[in-house]
């Protein structure tokens, strides 16, 4: 049956284990795989900006023998005259899988049913979980496992990339903890579904209102902007109430000694985190950016194999 990846927890922890370890193989041998070869062509919709996604879905399919179809979705039928669904019938025929970035979990999942292809969620409001498969990536590459390590978002809990960091940290055993105000908390359903996962896998989840307490002892801290796409009316409230959880070197100094920081950017400096910690050695945003593509191609290769 075909295999989609909509959510983080599309994916059991040992499938998530054999993605990244396909991922380090394809940065050490970047053509060694070429499940796209003839070349088929791969889909990659976008409902909003991107630069990231956009290049490293472009460049990964093309490393894996394919050309990538970049469509606006502004400049298609989708979302005005035609739904997820009759699109999905359409590019089924023609391409070997669908990449879709856009608002609505909903519309993803309208797009994956019964589709025979796989679809591969590229951000949505709820779940970025491409990203965490690079972040992943990246902290093993820095750390050696995964599974034990105390990971701490703070800022926007509500946000995708805090969401997918309960999935996906809890699904590699992590012990994850969100620091977020009251509003920015995030949703309870996925904060049940983390726990459940991290009940079977040896992780942990806690979330915290006060994002020092929270920093304590963390291997890993990490934030994402505080006004995601399609939120930008609500900026000034926004860093109203999130201005007490920006990652400053003084909460850097509460992580442990050897802690990292990650943002999957892009980032606005001076807002949810100074200049001097972005841009400083305990950073390893730039790592996190290029393994975008390697985790790709290790998604789209063990996708392919199960189509
Ligand atoms: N991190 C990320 O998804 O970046 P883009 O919005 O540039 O794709
Ligand atoms: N939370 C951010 C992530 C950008 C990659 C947004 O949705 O805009």
């Amino acid at each position: 049956m075909t295999r989609h990846f909509l959510r983080d927890d599309d994916l059991s922890p040992a499938e998530q284990s054999e993605i990244l370890d396909l991922a380090l193989e394809l940065k050490k041998d970047r053509f060694s795989r070429r499940p796209l070869e003839g070349p088929q062509t791969v889909a990659v919709i976008f409902d909003k900006s991107s630069t990231r996604t956009r290049v490293s879905f472009a460049v990964g399919i093309a490393d894996l023998g394919g050309v990538p179809l970049i469509i606006s979705t502004a400049s298609s039928q989708l979302g005005g005259k035609e739904t997820a669904a009759d699109t999905a019938r359409v590019l089924e025929r023609q391409v070997a899988a669908i990449v879709w970035r856009t608002y609505g979990q909903a519309g993803l999942e309208e797009m994956a049913h019964g589709t025979s292809v796989p679809v591969v969620n590229a951000l949505s409001d709820d779940f970025h979980p491409c990203q965490l498969l690079a972040d992943l990536l990246t902290i093993r590459e820095h750390k050696g496992a995964l599974a034990g390590l105390t990971l701490t978002f703070v800022g926007d809990g509500a946000c995708n990339m805090a969401q997918s960091y309960l999935l996906a940290g809890a699904t590699a055993g992590m012990n994850v903890r969100i620091a977020s105000p009251e509003g920015f908390t995030p949703n309870r359903v996925v904060v049940a579904d983390a726990t459940a996962i991290a009940e079977k896998t040896g992780g942990s989840i806690a979330l915290f209102t006060d994002a020092r307490t929270a920093a304590v002892g963390s291997d890993i801290l990490v934030t994402d902007t505080w006004v995601s796409m399609g939120k930008e009316e609500e900026k000034a409230d926004r860093v109203a109430a999130l201005g007490p959880y920006r990652v400053d070197a003084d909460m850097m100094g509460l992580a442990k000694d050897d802690a990292l920081f990650m943002h999957c950017l892009p980032a606005d400096r001076g807002f949810e985190v100074t200049a001097d910690v972005i841009d400083g050695p305990q950073s390893i945003i730039w790592d996190e950016a290029e393994n975008r593509l390697h985790a790709q191609k290790a998604l789209l290769t063990w996708l392919l194999e199960r189509a």
